[in-house]
């Protein structure tokens, strides 16, 4: 058994001489769910990209499940499912549901890239985990904002992964979907041992389900348990004094203001 699923170790990324991630040193266990917080430009997507080996570090190593993401790509491609911040689906291409997971399925065939009856119910069976398997002939782009993101997250777990990398999978949608998006990422966790590494500026709708919470702006300066990070004295590091935080029992809020630096 492998105790990491990532093992992220001094990593520096610079864009054009400009840091965006500096000394990152982060562990994920097998098994865990951790959420990465960060207000804007703290290098969120920059982190999730390196980890799948698509942005090259100036400094430091990379491992999934013990494989160096830039030297054995394939291996780790196998493991690790992604869910990006924003998706380029062309608007021209009108695609079903089942045609958009099934993306998922068809990135990993050589060509051509038909579809087997195998492919097919896989595909049903990733849309039955977020619960959407009864639109899956409806049209992609007619769906409402909180149904995409089921759908893209069930694109990425049509090929099993061990390993979910989500980049702010509940921006932008409201939040009830936000709520039950949340609660089926902590069953995939649970229920069917998906290790999780989710990136987000907004940390309360997940707050009660993640086991760790890091706290990044090109650093990591904090990470712990979600009662040792929500707190104002914490936060204050990376937004100021602009954060307030309210917890019940072992839930807490973290209500940040405009936050501009
Ligand atoms: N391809 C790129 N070329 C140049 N600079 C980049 C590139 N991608 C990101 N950056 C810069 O690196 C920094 C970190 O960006 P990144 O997208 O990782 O942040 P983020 O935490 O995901 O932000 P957001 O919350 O807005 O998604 C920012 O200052 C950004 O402008
Ligand atoms: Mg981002």
């Amino acid at each position: 058994m492998m105790k990491y699923a990532v093992e992220v170790e001094d990593l520096t990324v610079t864009y054009n001489n400009i840091v965006a991630l500096e000394d990152v040193n982060l562990r994920l266990y097998d098994g865990e769910f951790l959420a990465v917080m960060g207000p804007n430009g703290a290098g969120k997507t920059t982190l999730l990209r390196a980890i799948l080996g698509m942005v090259k570090p100036v400094k430091g190593k990379i491992k999934v499940y013990g494989y160096n993401v830039f030297i054995e790509e394939e291996k780790v491609k196998h493991l690790i499912g992604y869910v990006p911040q924003k998706v380029t689906l062309s608007k021209a291409v009108r695609l079903t549901v089942e045609e958009v997971v099934l993306m998922g399925v068809l990135a990993r065939k050589i060509p051509p890239r038909i579809p087997s009856e195998r492919d097919v119910s896989t595909a049903m069976e990733a849309l039955k985990i977020v619960g959407l398997e009864e639109l899956w002939d409806r049209d992609f782009l007619e769906l409402s904002g909180g149904q995409q993101r089921r759908v893209l997250i069930a694109r990425a777990l049509v090929s099993k992964p061990k390993l979910l990398l989500l980049d702010e999978p509940l921006t932008g949608i409201d939040v009830r979907s936000q709520a039950e998006i949340a609660a089926f990422l902590h069953e995939l966790n649970r229920k069917h041992r998906v290790s999780i590494l989710m990136v987000t500026h907004d940390i309360n709708p997940v707050a009660e389900y993640v086991d760790r919470v890091a706290l990044l702006f090109k650093k990591i300066h904090a990470i712990g348990k979600p009662e040792e990070v929500l707190r104002e004295d914490v936060l204050s590091k990376v937004y100021g004094g602009r954060i307030r935080v309210f917890s019940y029992g072992r839930v807490c809020f973290a209500i940040i203001g405009d936050v501009h630096r």
